[in-house]
């Protein structure tokens, strides 16, 4: 699909049905965060199925404690970025705090600035039975939903930190009510965020759209993580389902010492980065050749002989 980096022929766009129609096929949903267009070429090269223009760009990005001051405009500046990065990978944009909470009339306005603004091709929203008119309102308004539940961030005041969510019967059912609501509101996937293994397993069997799992175990009919978590650029405490696939921090730290280094021993630039210098000759000939210009009407400041 690509020769050195760059598409070779057109391929096909992964769409919300047919990443709906996975569910039961085996084939299971690859999905990573991206904000930027130079990490959507990569991923969409590597062959990812759909990438997140989540809110977690408050923390990665932006380096805030939590998601909750995000807004629509960033989601939809960082979306056009990312959108021109992917070939065939399906993005999904979050609606940020208080872009859907208020109203399903709000939901649907936020959902459609997202598509127009943002160049995305479904959105994600938080919460589960409390929103399920919202989902089905921007469903109907032709725009794919992906619902998320169990460790909703934007309710990190409400739900006391960053916790696994789902534990005890009471809390287990209530997740699966909520994740049914959302499949019937017309959700075509939903992801299951810090959560047991075996009740993600029991959402993931329970439902007929794909479940996305992210600290929800191995069950899941798909797996999503944040960029710089998998490829280990981010300083902080990780969460436990974060797994490292790279440890490009260290390799970004290694190389830029390296430069500096360079810099002030003087060797670099050395003459493979350099032009290559004006050849005597060549200079003394094109300087005549300015002299014999007739003079020009240029407008001051713009002097052509230089
Ligand atoms: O904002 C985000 O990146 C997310 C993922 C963690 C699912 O919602």
């Amino acid at each position: 699909m690509y020769s050195n980096g760059r598409p070779v022929a057109p391929a096909r766009k992964h769409t919300a049905p047919e990443l709906r129609a996975r569910k039961g096929s085996g084939k299971t949903i690859s999905m990573v965060t991206a904000y930027d267009f130079t990490m959507a070429r990569l991923v969409d090269e590597a062959g990812v199925d759909m990438v997140l223009v989540g809110d977690s760009l408050g923390m990665v990005v932006q380096g805030l404690t939590n998601t909750i001051p995000v807004t629509l405009d960033e989601i939809c500046y960082h979306g056009r970025a990312v959108a021109r990065g992917l070939v065939s990978a399906h993005i999904v944009g979050d609606l940020p705090f208080m872009s859907y909470q208020v109203s399903a009339s709000q939901a649907v306005e936020s959902a459609g600035k997202l598509m127009k603004d943002g160049a995305f091709e479904s959105v994600k929203l938080e919460g589960g039975t409390e929103v399920a008119e919202h989902v089905f309102r921007i469903v109907r308004a032709g725009i794919p939903v992906v619902g998320h539940v169990g460790l909703t961030p934007q309710s990190v005041h409400a739900l006391g930190g960053f916790k696994v969510q789902g534990r005890g019967d009471e809390a287990a059912e209530r997740l699966i009510a909520d994740a049914k609501a959302l499949e019937k509101a017309g959700a075509f996937a939903v992801v299951l965020e810090a959560i047991p293994p075996d009740l993600a397993a029991r959402v993931t069997q329970e439902l007929s759209i794909p479940t996305i799992g992210i600290g929800a175990g191995p069950s899941c009919d798909g797996q999503v993580l944040v960029c710089t978590d998998l490829l280990g650029m981010f300083r902080g405490a990780a969460p436990k389902f974060a797994k490292r696939y790279a440890d490009l921090g260290d390799a970004v730290v290694g190389a830029v010492r390296a430069y500096i280094d360079e810099v002030q021993a003087g060797t670099f630039p050395g003459p493979d980065h350099s032009y290559k210098p004006n050849a005597p000759a060549a200079t003394a000939a094109s300087a005549a050749r300015v002299h014999e210009m007739p003079k020009l009407d240029t407008p001051p400041g713009l002097d052509l002989r230089h």
